[in-house]
């Protein structure tokens, strides 16, 4: 049985003060059989895990990390080694927010899936359409051509820790997310494409839903049977709502 996973992804938002204060709060009220992470602005990831060293119990990991899995003049970007040696265990790669206003490409993002890994780190590794191929109804296409090309990168192996999270880009901020039914159809799809590579490893892959998730959705969108948990942007910057949606997934 895959053990529940939630994760807070805080995006551009936080400070020192509320990476300690958020941090505190949600080490104070992490379920015991749920695996809890946080992602905060890279320049807080050492606060973070010092904060939560202490309890052990939550995860840290970065938003994104750069392309270059080694040193080098690369201004302004962050290496997954500079991640590990923060401290953290975990790096978000090919977020939709990232993916469009950066242009990564789906190979881009096989690249920083593996440069992550090379330091030893967890990808959470994010898919999903947007709102103009979900009513076109290219959702399965999509998500099948930004799987593939990460395993155009990676060993099928990878997926025994990696997580990947189905995040439709219509419904991350926009407070309507999939509905629960949605939700589990991509993700049996997605878990049928690592059945195809490996069907030893594919009722292992941990697949989180992205997208709107609230209090009030969290128990039924995590009841789903290949829903493992969430991947939670706005809510978790909300220390009550992100305890409340981290216990719905106990
Ligand atoms: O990475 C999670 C994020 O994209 C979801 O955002 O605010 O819709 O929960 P939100």
């Amino acid at each position: 049985m895959r053990k529940k996973l939630v994760a807070g992804n805080w995006k551009m938002h936080g400070s020192q003060a509320l990476t300690r204060e958020l941090c505190a709060a949600t080490a104070a009220a992490k379920p015991q059989d749920v695996d809890v992470v946080v992602f905060p602005p890279s320049l807080y990831l050492r606060e973070a895990v010092q904060v939560l060293a202490a309890g052990g119990a939550v995860g840290v990991g970065a938003q994104d990390v750069s392309i270059h899995a080694g040193e080098g003049a690369y201004t302004g970007e962050i290496s997954a080694a500079m991640v590990a040696d923060c401290g953290a265990g975990w790096a978000i790669v090919g977020h939709s927010e990232r993916r469009a206003d950066f242009r990564e490409s789906d190979h881009d993002v096989g690249r920083k899936f593996s440069a992550a890994r090379q330091a030893g780190l967890k990808p959470v590794l994010c898919v999903g359409e947007t709102h103009a191929d979900h009513v076109a109804g290219r959702t399965l296409e999509v998500i099948e051509r930004q799987l593939a090309a990460v395993l155009d990168h990676n060993p099928i192996e990878a997926f025994v820790s990696a997580v990947i999270a189905y995040e439709p880009v219509w419904a991350i901020g926009s407070g309507l997310s999939a509905t629960p039914e949605q939700a589990q159809q991509v993700h049996a799809f997605i878990r049928s494409q690592i059945r195809k590579k490996d069907a030893n490893i594919s009722p292992l892959t941990r697949l989180l839903y992205g997208g709107s998730v609230k209090a009030v959705n969290a128990a039924e969108l995590f009841a789903q049977p290949d829903v493992d948990g969430g991947l939670v942007g706005g809510a978790s910057l909300n220390a009550e709502e992100f305890a409340s949606i981290c216990q719905a997934a106990g």
